[in-house]
């Protein structure tokens, strides 16, 4: 064959399931060509290293417009050098409906701030305000131009939907063909215990997690599940913190609805106990749903190694620890209900999965393959462009030492964000270089990609979140009422 216009040789190359040694070769940013001895006009030598996909983090919030005119913190800029400082190439984040205007300009405003990306990304439209406008008009305008996943909130004010507004876009997305993904908490328990913690007097952090017990996930999750059976809807939940979330996800599979299962390293390595620490430094450590205990943990591995938690992304999170704008939004004695939710974590993911998942034994190394990058790739239709190691992939590829032992600190994230919730954590296996569609864009921790040089990805119709065409009496009500 020609000769490659570059070659990653001697490497072991690591697919979601298979794990072979082979050099790559690239043309066009795409991979062209898996052989022995391959020949390029550029050669990057991959001997004693793994070869993985570049990682696919479909949850993350970058950059996401605020109501009051504002963004988070993490830019697309700093968001991009994270991710790739941390062997992730393409992320999912938000896009946000504000209550009273029209989703596109949101949309376009955020599209605009994202071309300053250097990874690769796509969004999730938040929807908040299911009009009738929305419904009829909206959504399928924005899943047509390729935004083919929406995100509902079943708690927070003011983003949650009720019930029949959830059943609405679920009937919404079930039409226009995209995936719904799933904030599963339930709003009224979580105020009720709420209300009755600060009555008590317990307002610190360490009470983020009494105020959200696992009951309040699992029954959300169920109802999340059971509308989207009612509905013939596909979904993902995101954040499972918990085995009885899980529970209920491989409950409704096994009965054949379509329901995938999100988790992060925040609940397979943080605990409730994090929020405990001395003055506000809980805060540090808060998201919901809350991180659990040792026990919860384990059990979450045991979820993620049977398959019901396919996907492991970062929820990352942009909110500083330090200033104003960030965890002490509502000053330094605010109440765990006033403090903004949310831990960073983009550059630490891959890291942390693999070290606590492959170095532990929890999960083998192609299943982190999965975890990391197949798996997202496939649920939200960026596969087989993205999320493997295949002939005619973007070579979006991270060169991987799983001998070397770091200890994660602040400065390594190279986030906007101010503190990790990981200082200090070791951990064996490290991202040595990254390329982007066939570009080195990052080497020993040093970004190389010009801002500007992310593509958005369009997401076109696929199968994976083709409903299955089983509805109660068989009648589809989605049909009948947009
Ligand atoms: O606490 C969290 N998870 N914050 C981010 C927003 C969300 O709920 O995903
Ligand atoms: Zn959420
Ligand atoms: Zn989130």
């Amino acid at each position: 064959m020609s000769e490659c216009e570059l070659v990653v040789r001697g490497g072991t190359v690591v697919t979601g399931v298979d794990s072979f040694r082979a050099d790559i070769g690239i043309s066009g940013g795409r991979i062209v060509a898996l052989a022995e001895r391959l020949q390029g006009v550029t050669m990057i030598e991959a001997g004693g290293l793994l070869v993985l996909p570049g990682g696919v983090d479909s949850h993350c919030h970058i950059e996401q417009l605020q109501d009051n005119g504002g963004a988070d913190e993490e830019t697309w800029e700093s968001g991009s050098t994270s991710a790739l400082a941390g062997g992730t190439t393409t992320a999912i984040t938000f896009s946000t409906q504000f209550k009273g205007r029209p989703i596109r300009d949101s949309l376009a405003e955020y599209r605009g701030r994202a071309a300053r990306a250097m990874i690769d990304y796509s969004f999730h439209q938040i929807i908040t305000d299911p009009t009738d406008a929305v419904i009829r008009d909206e959504i399928p305008e924005i899943v047509a131009s390729g935004v083919r996943s929406l995100k509902v909130f079943l708690t927070y004010d003011p983003l949650r939907l009720d019930d029949r507004q959830y059943l609405r876009v679920l009937a919404a997305a079930r039409r226009t063909g995209a995936l719904v993904t799933v904030h599963c908490e339930n709003y009224d328990a979580i105020k009720w215990r709420t209300e009755a913690l600060l009555a008590a007097g317990h307002t610190s952090p360490k009470y983020h997690p009494w105020s959200r017990p696992r009951i309040v996930e699992r029954e959300a999750t169920y109802r999340a599940v059971a509308l989207a059976e009612l509905v013939d809807q596909p979904i993902q939940v995101f954040h499972v913190s918990c085995p009885e979330a899980a529970e209920e996800i491989a409950r409704a599979r096994a009965r054949g609805v379509k329901v995938w299962g999100e988790t992060c390293p925040q609940y397979v390595v943080l605990g409730a106990d994090d929020m405990d620490r001395p003055g506000f430094e809980g805060a540090k450590f808060m998201c919901s749903p809350s991180p659990r205990d040792a026990p919860t943990r384990e059990a979450l591995w045991a979820e993620i190694a049977r398959g019901v938690l396919d996907v492991v992304s970062s929820d990352h999170s942009g909110w500083s620890f330090e200033g104003a704008r960030g965890k002490r939004t509502n000053g330094a004695e605010a109440t765990f209900r006033d403090i903004p939710n949310g831990v960073p974590g983009l550059a630490a993911r891959l890291p942390i999965l693999f070290s606590e998942g492959v170095g532990k034994g929890r999960i083998t190394l192609n299943e982190f393959v999965r975890l990391t990058a197949t798996n997202a790739a496939k649920l939200f239709g960026l596969y087989p462009r993205k999320g493997s190691i295949a002939i005619g992939a973007d070579a979006d590829l991270v060169l991987w030492d799983p001998t070397r032992q770091v200890t994660i600190t602040q400065a390594l994230m190279q986030h906007a964000i101010d503190y990790t919730p990981y200082e200090g954590m070791q951990v064996t296996g490290w991202p040595v270089s990254v390329l982007r569609r066939g570009e080195v864009v990052m080497r020993d921790g040093t970004i190389q990609a010009p801002p500007g040089s992310g593509q958005f990805l369009a997401r076109a119709p696929y199968d994976m979140i083709r409903p299955t065409g089983r509805m109660p009496d068989g009648f589809d009500a989605s049909a009948f009422l947009a």
